[in-house]
C-alpha cells in the first residue's frame, strides 16, 4: 500500500530524514512517534507529495509520488500540521468547496458532507466563518476535509492536537472505526493515545527510524522479557485480575511500556532535547 524506501531529505545542513524505509499494508494503522524535530511531518509531507525526497522512493498503491503526484493525492486524505483553511468561508462552504475540488458533486457530495460533519462533530459550527473557529473546531474541520473524498489512506499529522479530552476520545473511536476499510498513519506526541488505537508503532529520532514493530515486541527488545519493569506489572495485573480491573491494568501496562520504550530509544540526543516529550 505505502512503501518508503531509503528516503533522505535535507534542509541545508539539517538531515530531516536519513535513509528512512518502512511499509504500511492495507488495513494497518501505524502510530508515528518521535520528539520535536524528529522528521515525522517531513515524512508525511513526502508521502502526500507536498515535498520531494532528495534520495529514495515512495510508492502509494504502486504509484510513485514523484511520477504521478495527482494520482497519489486522490488516494490520500491528509491532515497537515497547519491546515490551510480558507478563513473567509464558513465551515459548510469550505467543506463543499474542497469536496468539489476533489471531484464530488450532487448526492455523493451531500452524503459525504453529512457523514464528515457528523463524524467530526461539526454540526453546530456549519455557518460559522472559519476565522472565528476555536482551535479544536479548526482541527475538526481539517479532519473533515481529509475525509471528504473517502480516501483509502489517511495521513494524519497530530490529529488530536488542540482537542478537548472528550473529542480526543471521539477522534480515537473514529480512527478505530475507519480502520477496517482504510490504512492510516497518525503522528502524536501523546504516547497514551497509541495503544488504544493500534499496536504498531514507528519511533523516529533525528531523522532515523529507531524502532518499527508491535509495542510489545519493542518493549521486549528495549528491556528484555524478564525485566523488573515487566515483573512489577505482571504482579500488579495478577493481583487485580478481576473483570474490568484486569483490562485497565493491561492498558496501563501498554501505556507505560510504550512510554519507557520511547524514552529509552530517543534519549541519546534529539533535536528537541529534554523538552516536551510528554506534552
Ligand atoms: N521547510 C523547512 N526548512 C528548513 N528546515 C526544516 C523545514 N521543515 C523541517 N525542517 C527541519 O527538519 C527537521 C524535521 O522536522 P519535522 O517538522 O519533520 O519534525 P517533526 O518530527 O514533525 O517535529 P514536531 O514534533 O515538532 O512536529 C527539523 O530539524 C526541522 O527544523
Ligand atoms: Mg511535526
Amino acid at each position: 500500500m505505502i512503501e518508503v524506501r531509503d528516503v533522505t531529505k535535507r534542509f541545508g545542513t539539517t538531515v530531516a530524514l536519513n535513509s528512512v524505509s518502512f511499509r504500511l499494508d492495507q488495513g494497518e494503522i501505524l502510530g508515528f512517534l518521535g520528539p520535536n524535530g524528529a522528521g515525522k511531518s517531513t515524512a508525511m509531507k513526502i508521502i502526500t507529495t507536498f515535498l520531494a525526497p532528495d534520495e529514495g522512493t515512495v510508492t502509494v498503491d504502486g504509484v510513485d509520488v514523484l511520477e504521478q503526484p495527482l494520482a497519489v493525492r486522490g488516494r490520500i486524505g491528509y491532515l497537515p500540521e497547519s491546515v490551510p483553511l480558507y478563513v473567509d468561508m464558513n465551515v459548510q462552504e469550505y467543506l463543499e468547496f474542497v469536496g468539489r475540488a476533489r471531484g464530488l458533486e450532487g448526492a455523493r457530495l451531500k452524503t459525504r458532507f453529512d457523514w464528515c460533519v457528523q463524524a467530526c462533530g461539526l454540526v453546530t459550527e456549519l455557518k460559522r466563518p472559519i476565522n472565528e473557529l476555536s482551535k479544536g473546531f479548526r482541527q475538526r474541520t481539517g479532519l473533515a476535509q481529509a475525509l471528504i473524498h473517502d480516501p483509502d489512506i489517511l495521513i494524519l499529522d497530530e490529529p488530536t492536537s488542540g482537542l478537548d479530552p472528550l473529542q480526543i476520545l471521539g477522534i480515537r473511536d473514529l480512527i478505530r472505526s475507519l480502520a477496517s476499510q482504510k490504512s492510516i498513519i497518525f503522528s502524536t506526541h501523546i504516547l497514551q493515545e497509541v495503544p488504544p488505537v493500534t499496536d504498531r508503532v514507528i519511533i523516529i529520532n533525528e531523522g532515523r527510524i529507531v524502532a518499527d514493530g508491535k509495542i510489545a515486541e519493542l518493549t521486549r527488545q528495549a528491556f528484555g522479557a524478564d525485566s523488573q519493569f515487566e515483573r512489577d506489572l505482571e504482579a500488579a495485573a495478577a493481583a487485580l485480575a478481576r473483570g474490568h480491573a484486569a483490562e485497565a491494568v493491561a492498558m496501563q501496562k501498554a501505556r507505560l511500556a510504550l512510554e519507557d520504550t520511547f524514552i529509552a530509544l530517543t534519549k541519546q540526543g534529539g533535536r528537541g532535547k529534554g523538552v516536551g516529550l510528554h506534552a
